[in-house]
């Protein structure tokens, strides 16, 4: 890339962000006209100033400050003016037309009264967003929860989220124009891959990206049931935990139809019970092997012993797809169960202590049984994903049934993470390895 092409490209994408903003303000419509207005009355006073002040000069009795202002009608209009232009600027236009949207959907208070708008405002990291803040009246957050439906239809737009403002006094809504929502297939490019370490991408939400750090939340718990985009969303992750430099293990059971040779060339795979325990159980020591390493050199985790000792200790992330088919015990052998137990345990070990030594889980499951997974796996897997899914399956990957809620029964790799972020999952062809 010559000097030229990069100048050019940082000119158009300045350009890029400053429309992307504009139109993103809230009644931008309304405020260019104030704008234009303001413009023209500036070039009518200048070409009128001279015989508005001679008039001034004319009339006998005058204030002075009318007279001075007179006499002076370009300054003057550029003050006075451009002070009542900001007030406009910041005016949220449509205030009594909100409230009796809201009133009409019911949300009031006991005393019947209903809330204020008091601001509305492009959101700073998000520029198609537009906040609207709310003097709540003192109507609880979960009742505006309850009415997001009602509100998208009277307010003309669709919510990303609810949240209290600075106090409870206010409420805020994150919000999008109604057309807007999210593509049907977004693919996946490699310019997508986040140069942080260690960074993951999954998809898109009306917010932008949907990111991991595994750095900072090192296991990640994908449910949603068959259909939903679970394995495109697993290989997705391993795919960029390869390319940031990971050493990966998977384990698949289904005879390598799941993962291709590719796969097979780049990772470490396993494809019995005993090559996963046996991997597992390398993992682990590999796991007090770094402990042993990091407590010698006074290291809080991988990144500080990798940067003070100058060595480069990858991470190691593990992968597994249906985790609740692997870990069921009903209707084995008592060997097997032994075997089980073991690989149920090593996962245990890793889900407790992986994150200081880098070492990573990504398990998939669409079984809704609460038991399969057990709580000392689950309770450490703290970034959770689920797609399309019932109730049952909502609540044992999330905690709550969003997923049952709001992922449509005929979406694909359309996911909600546990914090209520909706995003579109990118689709990503092994071709792309
Ligand atoms: N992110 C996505 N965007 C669009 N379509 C997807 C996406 N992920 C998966 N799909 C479609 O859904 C099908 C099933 O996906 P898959 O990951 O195998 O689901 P699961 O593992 O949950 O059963 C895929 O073959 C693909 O056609
Ligand atoms: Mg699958």
């Amino acid at each position: 890339m010559t000097r030229d092409d990069k100048f050019n490209i940082q000119r158009r994408t300045v350009w890029r962000n400053f429309w992307q903003r504009l139109s993103g303000v809230p009644d931008l419509a309304v405020k260019l006209l104030f704008v234009a207005l303001y413009l023209a009355g500036m070039v009518w006073v200048w070409s009128k100033q001279e015989a508005v002040s001679a008039y001034a000069q004319s009339v006998e009795f005058m204030s002075p400050i009318m007279l001075a202002a007179m006499t002076h009608i370009v300054p003057a209009y550029l003050i006075v003016g451009g002070a009542v232009l900001a007030v406009l600027m910041v005016y949220p236009f449509g205030r009594k037309a909100a409230q009796d949207q809201l009133r009409s959907i019911g949300l009031v208070n006991r005393a019947e009264m209903v809330p204020e708008l008091l601001r509305k405002r492009q959101d700073k990291e998000h520029p198609r967003v537009t906040v609207w803040e709310f003097r709540n009246q003192s109507i609880p957050l979960a009742v505006w929860e309850e009415k997001q439906a009602a509100l998208e239809a009277a307010l003309d737009i669709s919510i990303v989220k609810i949240i209290y403002g600075k106090s409870r006094s206010r409420v805020l809504i994150y919000a999008v124009p109604t057309q807007t929502s999210l593509p049907d297939i977004l693919r996946w490019s490699d310019s997508y891959l986040s140069s942080d370490s260690f960074v993951l991408t999954l998809g898109e939400s009306l917010l932008g990206p949907v990111t991991v750090n595994l750095v900072h939340i090192p296991h990640i718990l994908l449910g949603g049931s068959t259909g939903s985009g679970k394995s495109v969303l697993l290989k997705l992750l391993l795919m960029q935990a390869l390319h940031k430099g990971a050493e990966v293990y998977i384990a698949d059971f289904k005879g390598g139809v799941d993962f291709s040779k590719v796969w097979r060339e780049k990772c470490r795979m396993c494809f019995t019970e005993a090559e996963l325990l046996d991997t597992l159980d390398n993992l682990v020591r590999e796991l007090e092997q770094r402990k042993g390493l990091l407590a010698k050199t006074g290291c809080p985790n991988l990144d500080a012993y990798n940067e003070a000792t100058g060595e480069n200790l990858p991470r190691l992330v593990f992968g597994c797809d249906e985790v609740a088919e692997v870990l069921d015990r009903t209707g084995r052998s008592k060997g097997d169960k032994e075997l089980l137990a073991q690989i149920e345990s090593r996962l245990a070990t890793i889900a407790r202590l992986g994150r200081a030594f880098g070492i990573h889980l990504i398990l998939a499951t669409q079984r809704p049984d609460a038991n399969i997974i057990p709580g000392q796996i689950k309770n450490n897997m703290d970034f959770r994903v689920c797609g399309r899914a019932d109730s049952v399956l909502s609540q044992i990957i999330l905690d709550n049934t969003s997923a049952a809620d709001q992922i449509p029964k005929d979406a694909r790799g359309r996911f909600i993470t546990g914090d209520g972020t909706v995003f579109q999952g990118y689709l990503f062809d092994e071709e792309q390895l």
